[in-house]
């Protein structure tokens, strides 16, 4: 069931969505080669405490971080470690949800670790380019689900990457993950309900260097790798539709 939002809700959810678009411009520059995963989450969710904002990842379905930090051939849910430390030449995707009297925002940034390779940083450009392209389709007038998805997996077809099928973007707002789903590739079997005012939506195309195929770790039950061990990158942008059309939230 798709929970329409009103006005109010709405503007609780914005307010969500600008904290997080604040942390992210402010945290992001400060990601460097020498630091542990676990360093990376630790800068967020110290800004997020002293803030007294939720960390709604933290303890869902056991999940042990604020955020999930996923380093190059991780797709999604990388857990932060100590043991794992970021170099150049790597990216590493920074996918954050944070609570704000009780409103739940949801956004995604891959960064690039110093001087990538120029077909690493092809594949992030092409997928925040994925995302947009997404976006602007959910904002057309009379737009379905799938609409993101054609336009996502469009793009990313052209320059011949796998787009992610097991994992998808969400309604959310009120809780993290909302109905609808929305997947990034098209499928008749996909329900494809229209874009309506009041719906607040997830959109993060997670798209693959290689193939489509992922895996999840065995032994953690989270990390979610690449099955060919190629680079993966990951935007999301949380968004509402409001009276006047569409609003990207998480940006400033
Ligand atoms: N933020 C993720 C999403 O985009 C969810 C993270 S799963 C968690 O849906 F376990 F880390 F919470
Ligand atoms: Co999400």
């Amino acid at each position: 069931m798709i929970v329409l939002k009103n006005e109010e809700q709405i503007d609780g959810i914005r307010t969500s969505c600008k904290l997080l678009a604040e942390m992210f411009e402010e945290i992001g520059p400060k990601i460097e080669a020498g630091m542990s995963t676990y360093d990376v989450d630790k800068l967020f969710h110290e800004w997020m405490k002293r803030r007294h904002l939720g960390a709604p990842c933290l303890g869902y379905m056991g999940y042990p971080a604020a955020t999930c930090v996923s380093v190059n051939n991780v797709v999604i849910h990388g857990i932060p470690s100590k043991h794992e430390i970021l170099r150049d030449g790597d990216i590493v995707s920074v996918d954050i949800c944070l609570e704000k009297d009780g409103y739940i925002s949801d956004s995604t940034h891959t960064y690039e670790i110093g001087k990538v390779s120029d077909e690493v940083h092809q594949l992030n450009t092409v997928t925040e380019r994925c995302l947009y392209l997404g976006i602007e389709a959910a904002s057309k007038p009379g737009a379905r689900i799938q609409d993101i998805a054609a336009a996502v997996s469009g793009l990313a077809r052209k320059h011949g990457y796998g787009v992610v099928r097991d994992y998808c973007g969400h309604g959310v707002g009120l809780e993290m993950h909302e109905d609808p789903e929305i997947p990034n590739y098209v499928s008749l079997m996909n329900p494809n309900p229209r874009i309506r005012k009041g719906m607040v939506m997830a959109i993060e195309p997670m798209i693959n260097m290689g193939t489509y195929k992922v895996d999840t770790d065995g032994k953690d039950g989270w990390t979610v790798r690449t099955l060919d061990g190629k680079p993966a990158c990951h935007w999301e942008h949380t968004v509402a539709i409001t009276d006047t059309g569409l609003e990207i939230l998480t940006t400033l």
